[in-house]
């Protein structure tokens, strides 16, 4: 794009997008400097309005699992755009690919899955499943059992029940979050919360008491569901601590409270295996995913209802009458037949294999890079999603001061060398999260871009 065009929309967007998660005044004025325009992509590079390349190593926002550029995907959409571009799913209308895409992912998903709603962002099927955990519960006769318990630096969404949901203060500030009947639980973060002497299994225990402290607080009777990600994702790409899962789970089983998975980020490979739930032993009663789904190339959501919660709805259809839910594009033919296409790759290129392999790589590579520098408190992960956490003094786990910003500066600097990783909004951490299909030399190149760029705030730092 020549110079003039890269000014001109500059200046339109300045004057006229709302950009997430963007300091407002110092884009309007000008002190954050111009919009990166990004113009063109593929595989896991990405490039901008002026020619400048970058590795992107957070695949967007985690999202773009089979790369950039992918010629079926878009051949699929445009078929569909052809020869159907909308119609509703309403009163059971239905299109080829819905059907076969809701086919497929009953018998994909874990756990005893039974049908599947469609949304267009992660934020609206998480809405989506507190709505379905309050309707199974008045459908029961229980129309107390509301609550829906989530976790300290848990990521749920933005909209008003998801961004409650969300776990971190700074999504709720200034915007009358969270609702009421959200309570918190403990994160499972074994670097931070542990106490002296304590093992990971230990930790996991005292988490799931604190879970069952809180249910008793609250009344069992009052608590519908708990919701999680397999891996928590935005709050600081951080694993489960050994036992964490299987401590968990009969806590809430025992209280008859519904476990909402969120899979949108560790969904359809990301972790190593096809679902975080896979990985970790979990089973759901609800599933929310994104993201992965369409690998990004056009907005798609679901909320995968569980067979326990599925048979209530329909036990309970002769006494309320329809299930009055749902958006003008449910099911929109050109999401569902990107997912399909999408899916066609994730199962043939067998993607959660490469996440597994490629991400062993990845871990082990930093691990050996990072792990042991001055600034660095916790090199974590598991497949191709993971994260480092710099602290002031690693002997003592003591933090930088927040005005510092080292988690943005390293970031910052990463980019000044073409490198995309995310500054986490919780503490001062780098994440990655790069696109599933990525190879080792690949990794090879993040890890080393990574390194100078840690190397050169360590400079600034003087350490
Ligand atoms: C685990 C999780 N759930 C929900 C969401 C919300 O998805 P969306 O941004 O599509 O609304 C995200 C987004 O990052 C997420 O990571």
């Amino acid at each position: 794009m020549d110079k003039q065009t890269q000014d001109q929309i500059s200046a339109m967007d300045r004057a006229s997008v709302l950009h997430p998660f963007t300091q407002l005044k110092d884009f309007a004025t000008g002190k954050a400097g111009d919009p990166t325009i990004i113009e063109t992509a593929k595989g896991i590079r990405i490039t901008d309005a002026t020619g400048r390349e970058y590795i992107d190593g957070f695949a967007g926002l985690y999202c773009m699992n089979v790369g950039y550029g992918r010629t079926e995907v878009a051949e699929a959409i445009s078929r569909q755009a052809h020869k159907l571009a909308y119609y509703h799913s309403y009163a059971a209308h239905t299109t080829e690919e819905l059907a076969r895409l809701s086919d497929r992912l009953v018998r994909m998903a874990p756990g005893k899955m039974s049908k599947v709603f469609y949304g267009m962002s992660g934020s609206d099927a998480n809405e989506t499943q507190a709505k379905l955990v309050w309707y199974y519960n008045n459908l029961r006769g229980l129309p107390k059992k509301k609550k829906i318990i989530t976790r300290d630096r848990g990521y749920h969404g933005c909209s008003v029940v998801s961004g409650s949901m969300t776990g971190m203060s700074f999504y709720h500030d200034h915007m009358d979050l969270p609702i009421a009947g959200i309570p918190r639980t403990g994160v499972p973060h074994y670097y931070w919360g542990a106490e002296a002497g304590e093992t990971e299994e230990q930790f996991s225990a005292r988490r799931a008491e604190e879970l069952e402290a809180l249910i008793l607080r609250e009344g069992p009777d009052t608590v519908g569901a708990f919701i999680a990600e397999p891996v928590l994702g935005t709050g600081g790409i951080t694993p489960p601590p050994a036992g964490y899962w299987a401590a968990i789970q009969p806590v809430l089983k025992k209280y008859d409270i519904l476990l909402i998975a969120d899979e949108v980020i560790t969904g359809f490979g990301r972790t190593g295996a096809m679902f975080g739930c896979d990985k970790y032993g979990i089973e759901p009663d609800l599933i929310t995913v994104a993201k992965g789904l369409t690998s990004a190339y056009v907005p798609l959501s679901a909320s995968i209802v569980g067979e326990k919660v599925y048979k209530v709805l329909e036990e309970g259809a002769d006494r309320v009458g329809a299930f009055s839910h749902g958006y003008t594009y449910s099911g929109h033919p050109i999401g569902v037949a990107a997912a399909n296409a999408v899916l066609d790759i994730v199962e043939r290129e067998d993607i959660p294999g490469n996440a597994q392999r490629v991400g062993s790589y990845f871990q082990k590579s930093l691990q050996e890079t990072f792990a042991g520098l001055p600034i660095v408190g916790e090199v974590r992960g598991v497949g191709l999603m993971a994260a480092i956490e710099f602290v002031a003094d690693p002997a003592t786990k003591k933090r930088f001061d927040p005005s510092l910003k080292i988690g943005a500066r390293v970031s910052k600097a990463a980019r000044d060398l073409n490198l995309i990783a995310r500054a986490m909004p919780h503490g001062d951490i780098l994440g990655f999260a790069p696109p599933l299909v990525i190879t080792e030399s690949e990794v090879d190149q993040i890890v080393g871009l990574a390194h100078k760029a840690v190397l050169s705030v360590m400079d600034e730092l003087k350490v």
